[in-house]
């Protein structure tokens, strides 16, 4: 059986745990897709597609939302929805499934993944959840790739796989859109010092929303474009980029060491 995986990852998480996923379901073949570098992929060259990707203020990655809008499916292909988060996921995963099923995909399963915080604002505080998952968590991510498993297996027999539903929470909408009227989700404006920059332009690579812009060697940025998701000030090598509050100090360039001990393959 051939799978695909979608993914958007900023910081290597999630992209983590699909490879994890991708390994451990014996009975599909799982190919990986960057949505930021690659195209939507013919789902009919494929038995089962996975959407994956982390919270972002209670809700998908936005680019993820921008690529399941985008496809549309005349026949109910299976699909599962998967996301990684830090602290709390509020409705990510119903978002998705809603989405994935709007799109015209029938929907058998769903998880989300407690990992290490990737959010700088709650790095610099001190909250990085390093220790995520723990055993009850690990336990129930292994035990939706063993459902993820065994209903690859039924529907190459021919059989039927119910349909699943996520519900969200209207408390977790109504706190998105405080937050979201206060700004609250902005990580403001940026700046660069070019003194400890060196030219390398992995920020403006790690941008999927196009915000950034290498000029005479330094990134330069798009604030109209941008989407906060903080990927060029967490991977910048040098903690050269800064905001007002935000100034070397709480990045997260790439899976925590334990993640990656976790989750090895
Ligand atoms: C801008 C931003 C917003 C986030 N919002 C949430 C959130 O609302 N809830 C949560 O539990 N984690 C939140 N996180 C943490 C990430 O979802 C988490 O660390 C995730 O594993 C990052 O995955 P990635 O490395 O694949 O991008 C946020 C991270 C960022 C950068
Ligand atoms: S990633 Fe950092 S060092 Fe590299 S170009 Fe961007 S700001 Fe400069
Ligand atoms: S410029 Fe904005 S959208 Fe682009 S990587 Fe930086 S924070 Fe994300």
């Amino acid at each position: 059986m051939k799978g695909i995986i979608c993914y958007f990852s900023t910081t290597g998480n999630t992209k983590l745990a699909c490879g994890y996923i991708s390994s451990k379901v014996r009975n599909v073949e799982f190919e990986l897709c960057d949505i930021t570098t690659e195209r939507i992929p013919k789902f009919s060259d494929y038995d089962l597609v996975g959407f994956a990707t982390y919270c972002n203020f209670w809700a998908p990655g936005k680019l993820m939302k921008t690529f399941i809008g985008n496809v549309k499916m005349n026949q109910k292909k299976p699909a599962f929805v998967f996301n990684t988060f830090g602290q709390m996921n509020g409705n990510a995963l119903s978002i998705m499934a809603k989405d994935v099923k709007s799109a015209g995909f029938k929907l058998i399963e769903a998880h989300a993944l407690h990992v290490p915080e990737n959010f700088p604002p709650l790095i610099k505080n001190g909250t990085t959840n390093e220790e995520a998952p723990n055993i009850t968590e690990l336990e129930k991510f292994n035990a939706f790739i063993e459902n993820l498993n065994n209903k690859a297996k039924q529907i190459c027999n021919g059989g039927n796989v119910e349909e699943k539903n996520v519900k969200g929470k209207i408390l977790y909408k109504v706190g998105r859109k405080i937050m979201t009227s206060l700004k609250m989700d902005s990580i403001g404006k940026k700046e660069v010092h070019k003194e400890i920059c060196t030219s390398c332009s992995l920020c403006s690579k790690a941008c999927s929303y196009g915000a950034i812009k290498m000029v005479n060697g330094y990134p330069e940025f798009d604030e109209t474009k941008c989407e906060s998701c903080y990927a060029c000030f967490n991977r910048c090598p040098s903690k050269a980029i800064y905001t007002k509050k935000f100034d070397g100090v709480g990045h997260y360039p790439k899976p925590h060491p334990k993640l990656v001990k976790k989750l090895k393959v």
